[in-house]
């Protein structure tokens, strides 16, 4: 349904999604607690704020925490095939206009991009760096409006870094992935959980037993190579980076080259943030059968254009299954059209992790509001004080205390004539 300011699939599923929303804030406890300071606080009152987020139900609770703090928010979708349509339907009764619709071509993907920044933003909120280049490239008269602006992942930071060097970033964001409360839990254990429930709810394979690629040791394969090996694949890792490399080794997991890999294989997982990572070369040796999936940001892991150069024919087998069969006479099978997999064919990352990615989100911005005027336009990390106070937040929680530093600790710990 589309108005003007928003446009989803189905108004009559909104009942689904706030249900489903509901569901989500139950595990969700330290934006809870936020929350209920911005209820009284309205820290953020009358900012604009336009969200490229993937609509998903602790997305919405994130959009409602921001309004709950008086803020003007709009939604758009980051990926083209990560919006729960339910979701987005009950944002719109929550008057949080929603622009996203599961598997939206990429023209209307840019519509909704560029329907969020038509609210003029003076915060953006980012997961992937879309809407922040298309603000600066094709917008950039609403730029003098922009305050700052968070960003969720680690591709969207790496786009950031490097327009920050090329002297083009013309406001000021903060890396969001990069407090530890995200990206240890989030990139990790989040990422590790709904890639294997992506994978197995597109495919219903058993996991025990079966040899699982993972392209990349960073945070995002740390966790799928952990929970693979859980389930008890035989875990092979594959890395350019020596260090990562070696540590993969040091956790008991083989590595290889691709090339080698892509022999024996039976599911290969990308989550580099890379492009043809897995390429021609390899899709041509691998076995009969043989599973793809990405968990990276971008549809560009998997050389998508060399598998269908390499099929004579394709056909869904089952949703979110593409078979390709080759020349050579054996089938491949593409998950979620490479789009990372978590998101296309499970419900992305539960709630309890997203909790803090999006504690630090909903804290960033208070902060960007709070020091409006005085950053400038590069990328800033979180504060450590933010990211503390989400480690504390959540472990209490959990029930969980911890013990702390004596005064006589603190000195020793600060100081440096004590030896042996
Ligand atoms: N699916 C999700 O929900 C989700 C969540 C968080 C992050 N992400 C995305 O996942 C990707 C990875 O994120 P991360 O935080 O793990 O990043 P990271 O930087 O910690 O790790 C990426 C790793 O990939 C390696 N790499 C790069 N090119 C490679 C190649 N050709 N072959 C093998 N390894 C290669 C790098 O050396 C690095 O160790 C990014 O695109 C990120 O935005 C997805």
């Amino acid at each position: 349904m589309a108005t003007k300011n928003h446009d989803i699939k189905d108004p009559t599923l909104a009942v689904a999604g706030k249900l489903r929303i509901e569901w989500a804030y139950r595990e969700m406890p330290v934006v809870k607690l936020i929350r209920q300071r911005f209820s009284i606080e309205k820290p953020l009152k009358g900012v604009r704020i336009s969200a490229c987020l993937h609509v998903t139900t602790e997305t919405a609770n994130l959009a409602l925490t921001l309004k709950e703090g008086g803020a003007d928010v709009i939604v758009c979708a980051s990926n083209p095939l990560s919006t729960q349509d339910d979701v987005a339907a009950a944002l719109v009764e929550y008057d949080i206009p929603a622009n996203a619709i599961r598997g939206e071509d990429e023209e209307t993907y840019y519509k909704h991009i560029n329907t969020a920044l038509d609210h003029e933003p003076q915060l953006t909120v980012d997961d992937g760096a879309d809407l922040v280049t298309t603000l600066h490239t094709k917008r950039s008269d609403l730029i003098s409006n922009v305050i700052g602006g968070t960003e969720e992942t680690t591709t969207g930071v790496i786009r950031l870094r490097s327009m920050e060097k090329a002297g083009k970033l013309k406001y000021p964001l903060i890396a969001v992935n990069d407090a530890q409360t995200k990206y240890l839990f989030d990139n990790r254990y989040g990422t590790g959980q709904s890639t294997i429930d992506g994978v197995t709810r597109a495919t219903n394979i058993l996991w025990a037993g079966k040899k699982v690629v993972v392209c990349g040791y960073g945070w995002c394969g740390h966790g799928i190579a952990l929970r693979a090996k859980g389930l008890g694949s035989q875990v092979i890792v594959t890395e350019v980076e020596p260090v990562r490399a070696l540590e993969a080794v040091m956790d008991g997991y083989q590595v290889m080259p691709l090339l080698e890999a892509a022999g024996v294989g039976d599911i290969f997982i990308t989550t580099t943030g890379d492009k043809n990572v897995i390429d021609k070369a390899h899709l041509q040796v691998m076995k009969d059968g043989a599973i793809l999936a990405n968990s990276g940001h971008f549809n560009v892991e998997i050389n998508i254009p060399a598998l269908e150069s390499l099929a004579h024919s394709k056909r869904r087998v089952r949703p979110f299954v593409d078979e390709y069969t080759l020349s050579n006479g054996r089938h491949l099978y593409l998950l979620g059209e490479g789009r990372l997999i978590n998101l296309a064919a499970a419900e992305g990352h539960p709630a309890s992790v997203m909790d803090m990615s999006f504690a630090n989100q909903a804290l960033c911005l208070e902060y960007m509001v709070k020091n409006s005027g005085m950053l400038k336009p590069k990328v800033y990390s979180v504060p450590e004080e933010i990211d503390k106070q989400i480690a504390r937040l959540k472990l209490s929680s959990m029930g969980i205390d911890i013990d702390s530093l004596s005064p006589e600790q603190k000195e020793y710990l600060t100081s440096w004539e004590e030896g042996t």
